[in-house]
């Protein structure tokens, strides 16, 4: 909590985002917690790595990150003035309020979601707006008639896995045309279908962020993209940190970037798992929510998720566990490799039997 003689009113009393653990790299443990990608990223990146000249380390980076941007301008097919890059799509999210809230107004969006939000709200003056929505159901509904500044939907959504149909963003967009920005938070859209980065074109108030933490394997890295007519960029650029990536997370994106084929088998085999997962764990009873994302939100049958939580903890197997409800009754899952499920599996039909 900070309280603190000295700092803003807007963080009083306002915790730090809690991510997912990273504990110590250790050859045993099955990380299945901040969904994570379980391959490794596309060859071209270790070659860039092993070329990279120290000596532009020693200059600046481009403060436009001009290559990575043409590079997802390319594989995105949109103009490079239409993306913005970001030191992850954390970044990004933090421009966005930064750009489009004054103190006081109203950011809105439906609760459970990405736990960013509400701290991200609050740090830049805004005042969160949170529309419960339920766990595996639609989200944009219930924010649609709530009038906002700025309107987050993920899309898949975290921890259910649900994803927004392009018809409801089209919706949203077209409700808060001249009076609010729509954020369409596409973390995790290369494992589905149907991402709305066509839309920037028709709609002067809709942000699309995307991330290569996840698809790309690259969280290690924090690069992001927003993609957005180029007037909204505008706002976003005025905001942006001159430097914001350094040149070698600069160049190692862009490698990623030129080679989507790597990207999509390992979301092939991702979804592929997610698909198995997803049945194994219906077979034992769970209570699944069909997932478009690289996890899996599920409630164990017979078990408290808590405990089951910690027990799979005790034996180096990270998931994760959200205390508040409606999520105290299920566990969220990262769909890791088929030897990783295997032993996530393996331990939990010991711990439940
Ligand atoms: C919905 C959502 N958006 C954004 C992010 C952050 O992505 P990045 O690593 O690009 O900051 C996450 C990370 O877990 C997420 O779940």
């Amino acid at each position: 909590m900070a309280k603190n003689p000295y700092s803003k009113k807007a963080i009083e009393g306002l915790s730090a985002y809690t991510p997912g653990e990273q504990p110590k790299p250790d050859p045993d443990l099955v990380k299945l917690n901040t969904n994570e990608n379980p391959y490794p990223p596309s060859p071209r990146v270790v070659e860039t790595l092993k070329d990279f000249e120290i000596d532009r380390l020693r200059r600046y980076s481009d403060p436009l990150s001009s290559l990575l941007r043409n590079r997802a301008a390319e594989l995105l097919k949109v103009d490079s003035n239409s993306v913005l890059a970001g030191n992850g799509s954390d970044e990004l999210l933090a421009m966005i309020l930064r750009a489009f809230v004054d103190p006081g107004d109203e950011v809105v969006y439906p609760v459970p979601t990405y736990s960013l939000y509400v701290t991200l709200t609050r740090m830049y003056g805004g005042v969160p707006v949170e529309v419960p929505a339920e766990v595996g159901g639609s989200k944009v509904d219930k924010v649609l008639d709530r009038e906002a500044a700025v309107t987050f939907i993920a899309s898949p959504n975290s921890p259910d896995g649900y994803q927004t149909e392009q018809g409801e963003i089209r919706k949203l967009c077209e409700k808060r045309m001249g009076r609010g920005v729509v954020v369409v938070d596409e973390a995790y859209v290369d494992f589905t279908e149907g991402s709305c980065v066509p839309l920037v074109a028709e709609y002067e108030n809709l942000v699309v962020t995307q991330t290569l933490s996840k698809s790309f394997s690259l969280a290690g890295l924090r690069l992001g993209i927003a993609v957005a007519g180029s007037a909204l960029l505008q706002p976003l650029q005025v905001v942006k940190d001159s430097y914001n990536l350094g040149s070698l997370p600069q160049a190692l994106g862009a490698a990623a970037l030129s080679d989507p084929d790597h990207m999509r088998s390992n979301a092939k085999r991702i979804v592929e798992t997610r698909e198995i997962t997803q049945d194994k764990l219906r077979e034992r009873g769970w209570k699944v929510f069909p997932s478009k994302a690289n996890f899996i939100f599920a409630e164990p049958a017979g078990y408290e998720a808590k405990r089951l939580y910690e027990e799979l903890a005790n034996r180096k197997i990270y998931i994760r566990y959200f205390s508040s409800p409606p999520l105290d009754r299920g566990l969220r899952i990262s769909v890791g490799s088929p030897e990783q499920m295997a032993k996530f599996f393996k331990a939990v039909d010991e711990i439940v039997g």
